[in-house]
């Protein structure tokens, strides 16, 4: 059997106190189910042997660490009783679902010491696979490194209508994917760069035994802040067929994933033929760019984080899972399929809405370009203000740009959304389909699309931040409302404190706008050619814009404050 080739070439550089302890492969833990109507959930304190030594404290739903993968389906109601039991406050976060924002289990969504929360709605989202986590204000990281974090599995007659394996524990296996650091008393330690233990569904140094046919791999990055790079020892191909939020229009050949936090994509791997033979999921890091954690190199020069060099995992090629292919079950799954149901996309040129996120460091330096901490236009998070305002019903494109040093992995709560482009260019493979997670490299700017549909409050906010749950704690994250006011013919909006108007629209010979005060102000056609350009050149908040010449089409508005940039469309 092959064994850890890839951790040989760093086991003699890293530690005593590590490896060397943990030698004795484990069978893969396959998480227990939970389904029905009513679903319970009891968050305890409890205590894992990871290691030789002292046993771990850790978190868990219903046990001792991470929690039963629950089993839905679309347009079921589902009841949960989820029991606080730890002395610490703690919210539970559906993290892909569809649900209204006073479920949505956000750190406004406290459930304290010994409280019962029963949030109770409707399954809407469609096949594919999501996740519940810890998201309390500002100890996130703690919780779910503690092991507050499950899989959710939602199933559609759509997907039934495919011959997919889809038997649980069988040829259907949950891979949730952890990268741990546990400190001299084997207490796990978060905040620090020295994740270099890898484990999955809980189990270090993990093996499955998968039958000789199509298997299917629901892949979660559930780690604090590393990404991996998804390959097969083999080297061979793979189908990636969902990613975050959906099925894709039809597998998608691969023998690479990136995998960022809070990320899933189901793979099916073809083991047919291969019984007796071993292999390894792997992390191929080596070939992530720089820039992103986990990669050969995030920083330069002065802009360093500390540590990062010297842990083993970063930039190395490493074992997930090794799989011993054993004998096919009855009736095995040992076709992929060509195709599924397209998907239909939300189109740019319907948006209302377009906006600009920006992530920078709260200070300028060069070691704050990469260590953070980091704001999105400008703020940090703030329990007591809404930064967005979304008329119901709108279409919004999210232009996200990245002026730090360090990848994000981007997560808007509420809405699968579809990524448009990367730097202007437009997204292909498995990039094209329904994602709530979406990676921003240093220097490059992401537009998504979403609508913001069934669900309106005009008073609890839904979430927006990145994935790396230390920049979400230290406040790289932002609220937004989804208002009653459905999005009218008149484009009214608030970002960040700033109030913009149009009318009529469509509009005639004469726009009218309301803007700040002192705003730069560009208007740009649907391809992007600036018509008309204002650097802070009224003092009025009143504008009128003289239209006749322009020719029939749509128009963007860009206004640009200090407090952030807002975007809005109209029709001529
Ligand atoms: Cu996976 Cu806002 O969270
Ligand atoms: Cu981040």
């Amino acid at each position: 059997m092959i064994k850890n080739i890839q951790l040989n070439s760093f086991i003699g550089l890293f530690c005593a106190f590590t490896f060397s302890n943990v030698n004795a492969q484990q069978a893969l833990f396959i998480p227990s189910t939970l389904s029905g109507s009513t679903i319970s959930l009891d968050i305890q304190q409890g205590a894992v042997n990871f290691l030789p030594g002292n046993s771990t404290p850790t978190f868990g739903y219903n046990g001792n660490f991470l929690g039963p993968t629950i089993l839905l389906n679309k347009n079921d109601s589902v009841s949960f009783n989820i029991t606080n039991s730890l002395l610490d406050i703690t919210t539970v976060h559906w993290h892909g679902l569809h649900v209204a924002p006073e479920n949505d289990g956000g750190p406004h969504q406290e459930i304290m010491p010994s409280q019962v929360w029963s949030p109770s709605f409707k399954i809407r989202n469609n096949a594919s696979t999501f996740w519940y986590h810890s998201h309390v204000h500002m100890s996130t990281e703690y919780q779910v490194n503690l092991g507050l974090a499950g899989l959710i599995i939602v199933h559609d007659s759509t997907e039934a209508s495919y011959v997919l394996p889809r038997t649980y524990g069988i040829d259907d296996f949950p891979i949730i994917i952890q990268s741990k650091s546990f400190d001299i008393l084997n207490q796990l330690a978060a905040f620090t760069h020295d994740d270099s233990i890898m484990m999955i569904n809980g189990t270090i140094d993990p093996v499955l035994d998968a039958p000789a046919q199509v298997v299917r791999f629901r892949c979660l990055n559930g780690s604090a802040d590393r990404t991996y790079n998804l390959g097969l020892s083999t080297n061979a191909n793979f189908y990636v067929i969902a990613s975050d939020g959906g099925m894709l229009d039809q597998p998608i050949s691969a023998n690479r994933v990136r995998l960022s936090p809070g990320e899933r994509y189901e793979l099916l791997i073809d083991l047919t033929g291969m019984q007796g033979q071993s292999l390894y999921l792997m992390s191929y890091a080596s070939q992530l760019q720089n820039g992103i954690i986990g990669s050969p190199q995030v920083g330069t020069g002065m802009a360093q984080l500390p540590g990062y060099a010297m842990n083993p995992l970063n930039g190395a090629d490493f074992n997930l899972l090794n799989i011993d292919v054993v004998a096919q079950t009855t009736n095995p799954v040992t076709t992929i399929p060509v195709q599924f149901q397209t998907n239909v996309k939300w189109l740019v040129q319907n948006a209302d809405t377009s906006r600009i996120l920006t992530f920078a460091p709260e200070v300028m330096g060069p070691q704050e370009m990469v260590e953070g901490p980091f704001t999105i236009s400008g703020k940090s998070f703030d329990m007591d203000s809404i930064n967005i305002h979304i008329p119901f019903n709108n279409t919004e494109i999210w232009s996200i740009v990245n002026n730090t040093m360090v990848a994000h992995p981007f997560h808007i709560h509420d809405i699968q959304f579809n990524v448009v482009d990367r730097n202007g260019v437009a997204v292909t493979g498995i990039e094209t389909g329904w994602k709530d997670v979406v990676l921003v490299r240093p220097q490059e700017t992401v537009r998504v699309i979403a609508k913001f549909e069934t669900f309106y409050n005009d008073n609890i906010p839904y979430m927006y931040h990145c994935h790396l749950l230390h920049h979400e704690d230290e406040g790289m994250m932002g609220s937004f409302i989804v208002n009653s006011t459905a999005s009218t013919g008149i484009n009214s909006n608030i970002y960040n404190d700033i109030k913009v108007e149009l009318y009529p629209n469509p509009v005639g010979d004469i726009l009218y706008t309301t803007i700040p005060k002192g705003a730069d102000f560009v208007i740009y056609n649907s391809t992007g050619q600036v018509i008309e350009y204002y650097e802070k050149s009224f003092l009025e908040d009143k504008l009128v814009v003289h239209t006749s010449s322009f020719v029939n089409g749509m128009y963007f508005i860009q206004v640009k404050t200090p407090k952030g940039i807002i975007v809005k469309k109209f029709v001529k």
